[in-house]
């Protein structure tokens, strides 16, 4: 299973890519907007200095919800870096952008997917990855992780080539989860993923073992 981290924030990106364990990063406009960055060359510039640092896919979301304004965008933005995938929403227009784009070659990851037939259409058109938001779905007391796993089974009954990246995770037992649910990436925030670590038996343990060394190791 890949780790995406699903933030626009570099000090994040960074730490994790130091963990080892990173393998892309995803973005949307409300994590640009976090990150205060604004205007459409700062925007672009951001994307190019997240694929400087991460060795992997980086999806950068278009805004336009017609297909020209989509497909214009997500030529701009997949010439900025070989690493780009763009983010298209699962409207009717946007299906039509992602079949466009894969017969183009253009990388897509169909995000805001909610049921499985949004993920469906997104998989026949072509898509690179289909993006389930789970924590979203458990607001509204639906199983987020229920879908995930409906859309892995799917993909597999099929053979679709598209992956599932599981997204709005929002803490570590979601993580485990979609593991267990076969999710292909998860993308989620840096807390999610170190919370994996947390193990009172191994803080335990280390501890001890520190201490019985430090006896006889003066
Ligand atoms: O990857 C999608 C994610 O950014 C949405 O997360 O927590 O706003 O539902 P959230």
């Amino acid at each position: 299973m890949k780790f995406f981290l699903d933030t626009a924030n570099l000090d994040q990106i960074k730490e994790a890519n130091d963990l080892g364990v990173l393998d892309g990063v995803t973005t949307n406009p409300s994590l640009m907007a976090r990150e205060g960055i604004k205007g459409k060359e700062n925007i672009l510039k951001h994307y190019k200095t997240i694929c400087g640092i991460v060795k992997g896919d980086v999806s950068a979301e278009v805004i336009s919800t017609d297909f020209e304004g989509m497909i214009r965008e997500a030529e701009e933005l997949s010439s900025l870096h070989a690493q780009i995938v763009v983010k298209i929403p699962p409207i009717k227009e946007g299906i039509r952008a992602v079949k466009y784009l894969s017969s183009k070659g253009i990388r897509t990851n169909c995000t805001l997917i909610f049921s499985p037939g949004q993920a469906l259409l997104a998989a026949k058109a072509g898509a690179t990855y289909a993006s389930p938001f789970i924590g979203r779905l458990d607001d509204i007391s639906t199983d987020g992780i229920e879908l995930v796993a409906q859309i892995v089974d799917m993909y597999n009954y099929y053979g679709y080539a598209t992956q599932v990246i599981a997204a709005s995770i929002r803490h570590t037992m979601h993580i485990i989860q979609c593991m267990e649910a076969g999710a292909h990436v998860v993308t989620c925030p840096l807390k999610a993923i170190l919370g994996l670590l947390k193990h009172p038996l191994t803080d335990i343990g280390l501890e001890k073992f520190l201490a019985d060394y430090h006896k006889l190791n003066k």
